[in-house]
């Protein structure tokens, strides 16, 4: 069996930190949303790992490489357009040749791992497995409906859902969909639509089995949705401090420190994770913060906020919070006149003030 991660795509909805940066490399606790599903296919057994990219590509490459350090072997695969995740399985046909495949979506995140559902298709050995998970808002999601344990119906976005199942952003193949991802037309959107692909196996006697999650899962293309999957990934790690503390400061809770850091005069409770060469200094860092490598916050109260490289956060006079700050970003008080709010922002980016 292969897997095959999707890291292609256009991020919309994470703009405008998509603009500069592929949404499948920021970081959930410190470490790439994407390296979550490369680490769930290898602990499932998976050793080839076939990675679907397109625009972002040379980023993507350089972050995971050849895949060694994580003990599979990677193969790129270029999807030219992000023209749908039906296309990007037609696009890895010749990678993927008879293999049965795991196809993971690059931005999604399965707290349990796939390893019981890998382990079920290897035995059940249906046509397709499709991953759901009961949701409150079904009419967000593409939508199944079963006879038994049989897959009957999928239907993207219905106004008027038949159930509360929704596709989770893994699915299980045999070589079957190739006949499928070749045969479909482009949706409404201009994109080959998985949801299609997999009725056209249900509609062509291919048996199309469910799998059904307890656990949490998240789609990560949002940024509420993203700051909720770093909730939950810091919830998960065992507190360690390698870097120096000074004796005016206060640790509490679950808190990594990792190697260079340097925390003086500072309250940090967590759950929280302060990257390599950071700097907290006369700061509270409040729980579920992600601060990551060679960032600098004086003065300054931060929480419950993904806070990426390079960022510089000094003498803020009110706390941030439930915030994303791409790399390099800076956010300093000034004395100069007028007393403004001075900015220099990208397309698409979001302030409130108070
Ligand atoms: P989506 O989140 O559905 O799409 P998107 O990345 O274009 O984002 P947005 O809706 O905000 O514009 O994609 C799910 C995953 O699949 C994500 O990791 C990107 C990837 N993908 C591809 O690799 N190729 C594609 O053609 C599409 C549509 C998505």
């Amino acid at each position: 069996m292969k897997g095959l991660i999707l890291a292609g795509g256009s991020g919309t909805r994470l703009r405008p930190i998509t603009f500069t940066r592929a949404k499948q490399l920021v970081p959930v606790a410190n470490k790439p949303i994407l390296f979550y599903g490369i680490e769930a296919i290898r602990d499932a057994g998976i050793a080839d790992i076939g990675i679907v990219v397109g625009d972002t590509k040379d980023e993507v490459m350089e972050a995971v490489g050849d895949g060694s350090t994580f003990g599979v072997d990677v193969t790129y695969i270029e999807q030219e357009a992000p023209l749908g995740l039906a296309h990007a399985v037609k696009v890895s046909q010749a990678y993927l040749s008879d293999d049965s495949f795991v196809m993971y979506l690059g931005d999604n995140l399965i707290k349990e791992g796939i390893t019981p559902l890998v382990e079920e298709f290897r035995q059940t050995r249906p046509n397709c497995q499709i991953l759901l998970a009961h949701v409150p808002n079904p009419q967000m999601f593409g939508v199944a409906e079963l006879d038994g344990d049989r897959v009957v119906r999928l239907v993207e976005k219905p106004k008027e859902p038949a159930t509360d199942l929704a596709l989770v952003g893994v699915y299980m193949f045999d070589s079957t969909i190739f006949e499928a991802v070749n045969a479909i037309e482009p949706s409404w959107r201009d994109e080959l639509e998985i949801t299609d692909a997999i009725q056209y196996l249900i509609d062509h006697g291919r048996g199309v089995h469910p799998h059904i999650i307890e656990g949490w899962w998240k789609d990560t293309g949002k940024l509420q949705d993203l700051l909720e999957a770093n909730m939950i990934m810091l919830d998960h790690l065992e507190a360690h401090i390698e870097g120096s503390v000074d004796e005016e400061s206060t640790i509490t809770g679950k808190v990594v420190v990792a190697d260079g850091a340097e925390i003086r005069s500072s309250t940090i409770r967590g759950p929280a994770i302060i990257g390599r060469k950071t700097r907290i200094a006369s700061s509270y860092v409040g729980p579920f913060t992600s601060i990551h490598d060679n960032v600098l916050i004086s003065g300054s109260e931060v929480e419950h906020s993904i806070i990426m490289p390079g960022v510089r956060i000094e003498q803020i006079g009110h706390r941030l919070s439930d915030s994303l700050l791409g790399c390099n970003v800076k956010v300093t008080k000034t004395e100069r006149r007028p007393a403004s709010f001075k900015l220099m922002l990208g397309d698409n980016s979001e302030i409130e003030v108070v």
